[in-house]
């Protein structure tokens, strides 16, 4: 008699066989998470991968050229750096109208990948985020024309076993996309400098500086992912009128201050982003 399943425990999705081109940080990461979902034999395209553990089941080719002839992969993800591309996609347009190609290069546009894989390629657009290394991550998609039910929901699934999946039907919104979730685990990254060096400042060790930063980030970011009260009213919660909270947001609240730093960052990067498009 076949055992019951325990239904707290989560069932492991089998994903079809996927051929990764570019296997470093990001790459690497997604692999990493596709294998605890069990995925089918794949095959993963890089010169020198960062292979996670439990990969030996996929073959790694240094270059598209030894992919075996029957290999058919239902997803082709690009994860090679941006600057790569161009020389690199070529060499997988043959799987055009077979596979959806789930690129997550930054600023790689849908028209620019199209031009290099052809007319036939389904290309879905994503933009993930650093936390996909810990399945923390962010990512927002976007479909390019002839990507079919099953590619769009493959490519979620595949975005989906490193974090949370957004989808946009406006290209042009990965530009504020990357400023926002693209580039903004560097901001967080600052808030957590600067938190400690202000407390070494006023006085703390630098061990207890560093662990009241790094633990005062997780855990309002922890709280934050909890509820569903916005980020205003929780700020609210714990500012004491006349108390040390308001004191130190009456600061960073400054016009001069936060608001507008973080309003002209987020519009810097999103200018960058359009710059580096194509
Ligand atoms: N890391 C992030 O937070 C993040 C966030 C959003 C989007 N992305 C995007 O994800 C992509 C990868 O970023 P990453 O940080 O993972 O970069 P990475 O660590 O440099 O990974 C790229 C990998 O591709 C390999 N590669 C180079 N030429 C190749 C070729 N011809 N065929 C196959 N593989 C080749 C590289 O090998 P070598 O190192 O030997 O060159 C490297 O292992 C980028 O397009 C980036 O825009 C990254």
């Amino acid at each position: 008699m076949p055992a019951k399943r325990d239904p707290a425990l989560p069932v492991k999705s089998a994903l079809p066989p996927i051929l990764l081109v570019g296997c470093g940080r990001m790459g690497g990461a997604m692999l990493a998470a596709w294998l605890e979902h069990g995925l089918a034999p794949s095959v993963v395209v890089d010169p020198v991968p960062r292979l996670p553990p439990g990969a030996e089941a996929a073959v790694t080719l240094a270059a598209a050229a030894a992919i075996p002839v029957a290999f058919a992969p239902a997803a082709v993800v690009l994860a090679v750096k941006p600057q790569q591309a161009e020389g690199v996609l070529p060499a997988f347009a043959r799987f055009a109208g077979s596979s959806v190609f789930l690129s997550i290069m930054a600023g790689r546009t849908l028209g620019g990948m199209q031009a290099a894989l052809g007319p036939n390629a389904a290309i879905v657009r994503a933009m993930p985020n650093t936390p996909a290394a810990i399945r923390a991550g962010m990512s927002v998609a976007c479909a390019g024309p002839g990507v079919d039910e099953a590619g769009r929901r493959l490519s979620e699934t595949l975005l989906a076993a490193v974090g949370r999946v957004a989808w946009v039907e406006d290209e042009a919104l990965l530009d504020p996309v990357t400023a926002v979730s693209g580039s903004g685990p560097a901001y967080v990254f600052l808030l957590g400098e600067l938190l400690e060096r202000a407390g070494i400042e006023q006085g703390l060790p630098a061990d207890l500086a560093r662990l009241l930063a790094r633990r005062t980030i997780a855990g309002a970011g922890a709280l934050l992912e909890a509820g569903e009260e916005d980020a205003a009213a929780l700020r609210a919660a714990v500012t004491s009128p006349g108390g040390t909270t308001e004191r130190a947001l009456s600061v960073l609240m400054d016009e001069r201050a936060w608001p507008s730093a973080i309003s002209r960052a987020v519009a810097a990067a999103t200018e960058r982003s359009r710059e580096l498009s194509g």
